[in-house]
């Protein structure tokens, strides 16, 4: 696996791919690998001939500069673990090659996907951190296919209808949440989680299922809202809701037979902040 830095030295690796009409994946991180990162990197690994990894903590999508300042950071690890998952190329670019001196531009999606749920709690401008960046991504790497987890539900819908809006000539992939058996989804943040909130953290995921229980026997939202909500106080929650699966509004009845929804929920445990999510049909 190659290390690179910088767009020539990355468009230069893929060209060969590129005349000879192989198919690249991309897929992007912050790093501070986890087996949910490896999941999508074997995923791209099955799927395409050439496998690119990004490793970018992206500072305009950190609403908070000391959860940024935090953020775990151990590229050699990082570069282990991809190269071990399938990566051919790890593109860790430094900050000033993705925002270089005299940077202007901003790619936001619009509208209510952006300004809810997240974007309500950490603002819209998180998504449009995240839009810009993964823009620059694609067009650095040019993927035929980029990787993203289902983990960021909200992300995930932002993304594919970035690429929609944009005409993107990329497939977006989404992968499956990766759990520990107790349920808690991976998670970078769940390595802030001392001991005891480690084991209060998968009252999130119970929630969900609730909720999701709730909504398949025919229930009502409210009803589902309120299964959601988990028990331990210690769980600061900032939103639980069942929404439409793909315009994220909330849902305002029960499910009709083979209706289906997602319900997503954020807290705070301690000084960390976890999300979740979970689909449902009924
Ligand atoms: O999901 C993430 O890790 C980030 O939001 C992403 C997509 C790599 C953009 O910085």
């Amino acid at each position: 696996m190659r290390i690179l830095r910088t767009v020539p030295g990355l468009r230069t690796a893929l060209k060969p791919a590129r005349r000879a009409d192989r198919t690249i994946a991309l897929v992007p991180t912050m790093g501070a690998l986890h087996d949910g990162h490896l999941s999508l990197i074997r995923a791209a690994r099955a799927r395409a001939d050439e496998v690119v990894v990004s490793l970018f903590v992206n500072p305009a999508q950190f609403n908070d500069p000391e959860d940024l300042a935090k953020y775990p950071r151990d590229e050699e690890r990082d570069a282990q673990l991809a190269e071990q998952a399938g990566a051919d190329i790890l593109f860790a670019p430094p900050p000033e090659i993705v925002y270089p001196p005299g940077f202007g531009t901003e790619v936001r999606v619009g509208g209510p996907l952006t300004e809810t749920l997240e974007g309500e709690h950490r603002g819209p401008e998180h998504f449009h951190g995240v839009t810009t960046v993964v823009t620059k991504l694609l067009n650095m790497v040019q993927p035929h296919t980029a990787f993203f987890g289902q983990k960021d539900a909200q992300q995930a819908l932002v993304i594919r209808k970035l690429v929609r809006d944009l005409d993107m000539d990329v497939q977006i992939e989404i992968a499956p949440t990766v759990r520990e058996p107790d349920g808690l989804a991976l998670s970078s943040r769940n390595a802030y989680l001392p001991a005891e909130e480690r084991k209060v953290a998968p009252a999130l995921f119970e929630g969900l299922q609730r909720g999701a229980e709730v909504l398949a026997g025919g229930g009502d939202p409210a009803e589902a809202r309120r299964a959601m909500f988990p028990s331990d106080p210690r769980l600061d929650v900032a939103y639980a809701e069942p929404v439409d699966p793909d315009s994220l509004e909330p849902l305002t009845a029960a499910l009709a037979p083979g209706g289906s929804a997602r319900l997503l929920v954020a807290a705070r445990l301690g000084r960390t902040r976890l999300i979740d999510n979970m689909g449902v049909t009924r």
